[in-house]
């Protein structure tokens, strides 16, 4: 007779655990973890890059004025690309990778670097030409770095085939006359 009661007293017990555990159930997936911990089911916000969403191109941006437009990068953009993030951001920029950029703090404000309303209207030689001597040997504001001892010529041209392809409004070669620099073999 004891041990019949230790039986019922033990299935109770067991059937309430199993109630009070598939009433939290509805709620989370498992009782015993807190709500956080359940990752496994909820969907993964997506924050990775945007790098190779298009195929066959060496990388991508996202259009800086409208961000569901992106643009795929040949090689020498995409390496345009990463040298503008490494030396450029901080000032042609409103934000860089780490935080707000330094354009507001710099006088005359540096353009963006997608702004084709002032750089559309530049052949790629007065770009080459102030990228490499800064402002100051062209004529403009000296808080405009020179970059032709720490970049090679290939990397300034790079930079110029970037700011061309994230320009807004897009930027159209004006003609056969204009000094394109269009690196044909990786040097
Ligand atoms: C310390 C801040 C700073 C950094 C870093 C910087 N710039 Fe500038 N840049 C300026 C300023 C300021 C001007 C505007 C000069 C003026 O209009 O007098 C300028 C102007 C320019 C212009 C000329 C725009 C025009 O009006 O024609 C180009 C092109 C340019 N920068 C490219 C670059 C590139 C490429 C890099 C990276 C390699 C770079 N800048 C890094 C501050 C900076």
């Amino acid at each position: 007779m004891k041990l019949l009661w230790i039986y019922f007293s033990v299935l109770v017990g067991c059937l309430g655990l199993a109630v009070l555990g598939s009433r939290s159930f509805t709620t989370t997936p498992c009782w015993c973890w807190s709500g956080d911990q359940h990752v496994v089911l909820r969907a993964k916000p997506h924050t990775g890059g945007n790098e190779y969403v298009a195929y066959g191109s060496y990388g991508s941006e996202v259009d800086w004025n409208s961000p569901d437009r992106t643009l795929p990068l040949g090689y020498e953009q995409a390496q345009g690309k990463r040298i503008f993030y490494q030396q450029c951001v901080w000032c042609h920029a409103d934000t860089t990778p780490a935080g707000p950029s330094n354009r507001s703090n710099v006088t005359p404000a540096p353009p963006l670097m997608n702004d084709g309303a002032v750089l559309n209207g530049e052949s790629d030689t007065s770009l080459h030409q102030i990228i490499a001597l800064g402002g100051s040997a062209v004529g403009k504001s000296a808080m405009m770095p020179p970059y032709g001892a720490s970049l090679t010529q290939d990397e300034i041209d790079d930079l110029i085939l970037y700011l061309r392809v994230i320009a807004v409004p897009e930027y159209h070669k004006a003609s056969s006359k204009s000094n394109g620099i269009w690196r044909t073999k990786p040097s």
